[in-house]
């Protein structure tokens, strides 16, 4: 199975309730929320009060991104925003150990992202904590960026590693018609989207090609 994520930092502000029930309605799986510092990432986006209030008007699996310099000093925020997955940079934290410790005692699924450069070693100490695997397929920071091509071969190293466990591998950047079957094939289990979903003339269409690429894994 595919699952797909439409990242909001792509929809129109204008009409955020209106963006967040067209991908619901279309049967995306997960919403991809992107918070941004201005510090990890050279670009400010939203926080938790942001999404606290997104919270009520949808029921899908809010799956935060946090792009975020320190993360521990905000989780707290975040575990009581309402989201079901926290994803904190491994570059962002000297010792993530903590971090999970917490996310698991609020019930919450951990995730770790990996930027382009980061080799996939440094996951190992933390293979048994691990609920999701976020690969950057893009330099972290702006949607809209073209994928690299050379993320495919972390992807595959990823899901080697991960083996029979149940980690979802999760793909960021760049990701399209296109880019996600070589993603899938890779190993990916889920693709995040934001230009090529809220871009779309046809939002579902891309949702619903994107997760029958699932049906031939
Ligand atoms: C980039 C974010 C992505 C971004 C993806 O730092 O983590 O989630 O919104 O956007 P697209 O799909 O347009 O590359
Ligand atoms: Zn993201």
């Amino acid at each position: 199975m595919v699952l797909v994520a439409p990242s909001l930092l792509a929809a129109d502000f204008r009409y955020l309730q209106q963006q967040i029930e067209t991908v619901e309605k279309a049967g995306a799986d997960w919403l991809h929320l992107d918070v941004m510092d201005g510090h990890f990432v050279p670009n400010l986006s939203y926080g938790a009060d942001i999404i606290r209030q997104l919270r009520p008007i949808s029921k899908m699996f809010f799956d935060a991104h946090l792009m975020v310099a320190e993360p521990q000093r905000f989780l707290p925020m975040f575990v009581n925003s309402g989201v079901e997955q926290i994803t904190v940079h491994i570059e962002a934290t000297a010792d993530l150990h903590p971090i999970f410790a917490y996310l698991k005692e609020h019930r919450i699924r951990c995730g770790v992202s990996l930027k382009p450069a980061t080799s996939v070693d440094v996951l190992r100490p933390y293979s048994d904590e691990i609920d999701n695997i976020l690969i950057m397929t893009v330099e972290p920071g702006f949607g809209g960026q073209q994928f690299m091509e050379n993320q495919l071969e972390k992807i595959a190293a990823v899901k080697k590693m991960v083996g029979h466990r149940r980690i979802t591998i999760e793909v960021d950047g760049g990701i399209n018609l296109q880019t996600a079957p070589l993603c899938v094939k890779a190993g990916a289990d889920v693709l995040v989207a934001g230009s090529a979903i809220f871009k779309a003339e046809n939002p579902a269409e891309v949702i619903k090609k994107m997760q029958q690429l699932g049906e031939v894994k």
